[in-house]
């Protein structure tokens, strides 16, 4: 299956979900880009070899940059290190910069192609299921600073994103469990036929291996959860207000993120964040006992962890409130008003926020 997603922001661009998408990709690549920086990690050293010797076949000069893996790789010195990569390639404005690799490697990637000459293109091609739902897709861009993860960055579109999911089987199955995680928040707040599948696929989602079946499944979801990313950031690209429902279950996920020095995947951070957004929810009278209950069995269902340790909440609350997404000292959560139906909750009751607390601790 090859599903294409259109992102209708002031630049639309495509994204793209199927198999042996690379050469697609390398075709893609507007007229005038004579060099091509790929920007990747050491696990995906081979795929970058392979795109490599398309883009030189296609009569372009590759420029292939190495960085550190996953977080390491989100430094302002590795940022540094691929603006003299681009300076010493004579790297122009109508060249491209290519991100392959996880959420990690397109953030980076994203990054320095917005601010080598104060823009140019990138194309993502995201090759975990975070980065292809999430990270890759919507424009925003970064890198962490020693006080804190994407404190640094800027927004900067995509002109493609190449959802090749062929990369999957080598993805390891808690990675795809920690970016299912993502897919079941979008199924949460906008599209609820996600949850259906995931309801009844769960075995084929969990498998260590991914077998026909699975990625069919895969696909399909992967591109669901970027439709619903594509509508919210077309209708809102700097999250004044639509693009926040994008963070239902992650004012308390990035609290356990923080709190846990970013030892904790994303995924499961967000897994129990949603769990402790709907027991916010039900406290304040906006979800009932099934709809948390849902909750709890999908992500269970998937092996995500729906539950923390339950001496940390002073802890907890101090993370939540230098979260960059609360304003003033105003504690902001995305909850549900029923399942598909997200709403604002601002400066809730301390009392519902500890007994949302203490339904999730353990
Ligand atoms: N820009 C955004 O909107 C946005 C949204 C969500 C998350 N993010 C960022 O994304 C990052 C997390 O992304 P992630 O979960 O993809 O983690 P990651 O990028 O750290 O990748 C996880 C690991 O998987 C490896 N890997 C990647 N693809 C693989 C494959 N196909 N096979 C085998 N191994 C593979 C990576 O090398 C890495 O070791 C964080 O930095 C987060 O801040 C950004």
């Amino acid at each position: 299956m090859t599903a294409v997603v259109t992102v209708a922001t002031a630049a639309p661009y495509d994204v793209t979900v199927g198999r042996g998408l690379l050469t697609a990709a390398v075709d893609s690549l507007p007229d005038g880009a004579v060099r091509v920086l790929v920007v990747h990690s050491a696990p995906l050293r081979d795929r970058a070899d392979e795109l490599r010797a398309l883009i030189e076949a296609s009569g372009r000069t590759p420029v292939l940059a190495e960085v550190p893996d996953a977080e390491e790789g989100k430094t302002a010195e590795v940022a540094a290190f691929c603006w003299q990569v681009l300076g010493r390639s004579d790297f122009t404005r109508s060249d491209v910069v290519m991100g392959m690799g996880g959420g990690a490697v397109t953030d980076l990637a994203g990054f320095v192609a917005a601010t080598w000459l104060r823009g140019v293109a990138v194309v993502q091609l995201p090759t975990t299921v975070l980065a292809m739902v999430d990270a890759a897709v919507g424009g925003k861009t970064g890198i962490n600073t020693t006080e804190g993860k994407n404190l640094v960055g800027s927004f900067h579109e995509p002109a493609v994103v190449w959802c090749d999911t062929d990369v999957l089987h080598t993805l390891p199955s808690h990675d795809r469990v920690a970016g299912l995680a993502e897919v079941v928040k979008g199924g949460f707040i906008r599209d609820t036929g996600i949850l259906d599948i995931v309801e009844s696929e769960t075995a084929a989602l969990t498998a260590p291996e991914l077998d026909e079946h699975a990625m069919t499944v895969l696909e399909e979801l992967i591109a669901r959860k970027i439709q619903v990313k594509a509508d919210v950031v077309a209708a809102d690209l700097k999250e004044s207000h639509l693009r926040e429902i994008l963070n239902y279950g992650h004012t308390f996920g990035h609290a356990i993120e923080y709190t846990e020095r970013y030892q904790w995947r994303h995924g499961a951070a967000v897994s129990v964040g949603m769990v402790f957004a709907a027991e916010l929810a039900r406290l304040a009278g906006r979800l009932d006992d099934d709809a948390v209950d849902r909750h709890r069995d999908i992500l269970t269902g998937l092996g995500l962890p729906v539950t923390y340790q339950g001496n940390r909440w002073d802890a907890l609350l101090t993370a939540m409130r230098r979260d960059k997404k609360t304003r003033g000292d105003m504690l902001r959560f995305v909850v549900l008003q029923g399942i598909g139906n997200p709403v604002r909750l601002e400066g809730p009751d301390p009392a519902l926020l500890a007994g949302a607390y203490d339904a999730i601790a353990r």
